[in-house]
C-alpha cells in the first residue's frame, strides 16, 4: 500500500512514467474508462477547494470508479472532535483510496499511517501539494517539450505557497534547471526549501522585480498571496497586489514563454492576459485531471 504525501517520494523516473501515462490517457481516454470499476475514492477536504477536489472526483469518475467525501470540516466529525487518525481509519473501511486536504501540515501523513488504503496529499497547510506539481510538470512537458534545460520563474508568495515548494522540490532534480525566485523580501522561500535547494546545488537567484526577470524566463509560475496563512490583515493588504501580470509586462518576455498559475487567481494575472497564447493556466487544470487519473491507477495497481 503506497501513498503520496510529498512529491519527493516519487523517483524522477516514476514522475516521467506518470507523465507518459497521463499523455496516453489524453490520447485515448476510452481505453481507461472502466479501469477503476468497483473502486471508490474518498475526498476529505478540510479546506476550501474548487479545482483539486473536483479534479480528483472527475478523474475517478472517468476511470469508471465512484466517489464519496466531504468538502468542509464543519460537515465532518472533525467538528465533534474526531482525530484525523480516526477519521482516516474509518474512511479506510469505506473507500479504496483517499485524497485529503487539510490546513495542518502533516495531517495527510497521519492519515496515511492510519487509513490502511493509499492516501494522496491534496494540499497540507503551507507545506506541500504534490498533485498540483504533477499537473504543473505535465503542462511544462507538453508546452516546452522537456523538463530539463529551462529557466523557471516563480513569482508571488514563495513563503506560504505550497505549490511552489513542491514544484521546486520536483524540478530541482532535472538537469540544467535554473530558478528565478521573484517575491517581496517578506515572502521569500522558507529555510526548509532553501536548504533543500542548497543541498542539491540547485541554481537559483532571488529578486523582487518581475520586470527584470521576465526576458530570461522559459516558464513563469505566478501565485496568489496566501491570505489564509497570514497572521496580520494589514500585511496581507500591503503585499497582495505586489505583482500583477499584464499584456504590457509580457512584451519583454520570450515568444514561447509558458505562463502557469495553480489558480485560483485574485489580482496577480490580469484577465487581459488570458487571450495570449502563452497563458497556460486553464490547460493546466485540464492536465491536472489526467495526471490524477494516472496517479490513482498507479497507487491502486501497486
Ligand atoms: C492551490 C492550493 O490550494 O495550494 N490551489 C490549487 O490547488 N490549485 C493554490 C492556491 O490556493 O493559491
Amino acid at each position: 500500500m503506497r501513498s503520496l504525501i510529498d512529491i519527493q517520494e516519487l523517483a524522477p523516473g516514476e514522475i516521467d512514467a506518470l507523465i507518459a501515462s497521463a499523455e496516453d490517457i489524453i490520447a485515448d481516454p476510452a481505453k481507461y474508462s472502466q479501469r477503476c470499476r468497483g473502486k471508490r475514492l474518498a475526498t476529505l477536504f478540510y479546506e476550501p477547494s474548487t479545482r483539486t477536489r473536483l479534479s480528483f472526483e472527475a478523474a475517478m469518475l472517468d476511470l469508471g470508479g465512484s466517489v464519496i467525501g466531504f468538502s468542509e470540516a464543519a460537515s465532518s466529525s472533525a467538528s465533534k472532535g474526531e482525530s484525523v487518525a480516526d477519521t482516516a481509519r474509518t474512511v479506510g473501511c469505506l473507500a479504496d483510496i483517499i485524497a485529503m486536504r487539510h490546513p495542518k501540515e502533516g495531517a495527510p501523513l497521519v492519515a496515511a499511517m492510519n487509513a490502511g488504503v493509499p492516501v494522496i496529499n491534496a494540499g497540507d497547510g503551507g507545506h506541500n501539494h504534490p498533485t498540483q506539481t504533477l499537473a504543473d510538470l505535465l503542462t511544462i512537458k507538453r508546452e516546452k517539450g522537456r523538463l530539463s534545460g529551462l529557466t523557471v520563474g516563480c513569482c508571488g508568495d514563495l513563503k506560504f505557497g505550497r505549490t511552489v515548494h513542491s514544484l521546486l522540490a520536483a524540478m530541482s532534480r532535472y538537469e540544467d534547471v535554473r530558478f528565478v525566485l521573484i517575491s517581496p523580501e517578506e515572502l521569500r522561500i522558507p529555510e526548509s526549501v532553501r536548504s533543500m535547494l542548497d543541498a542539491r546545488n540547485a541554481s537559483y537567484r532571488e529578486t523582487d522585480s518581475l520586470e527584470e526577470a521576465m526576458p530570461g524566463l522559459d516558464v513563469l509560475y505566478m501565485t496568489r498571496v496566501q491570505r489564509e496563512r497570514f497572521i496580520s490583515d494589514a500585511d496581507y493588504a500591503r503585499l497582495k497586489d505586489t505583482y500583477i501580470l499584464t499584456p504590457e509586462k509580457l512584451e519583454s518576455a520570450k515568444k514561447d514563454l509558458a505562463v502557469l498559475h495553480p489558480l485560483p487567481r485574485v489580482n496577480e494575472i490580469s484577465p487581459a492576459v488570458d487571450a495570449d497564447p502563452r497563458a497556460c493556466y486553464f490547460k493546466q487544470v485540464r492536465n491536472g485531471k489526467f495526471v490524477r487519473m494516472a496517479l490513482i491507477l498507479k497507487l491502486l495497481e501497486a
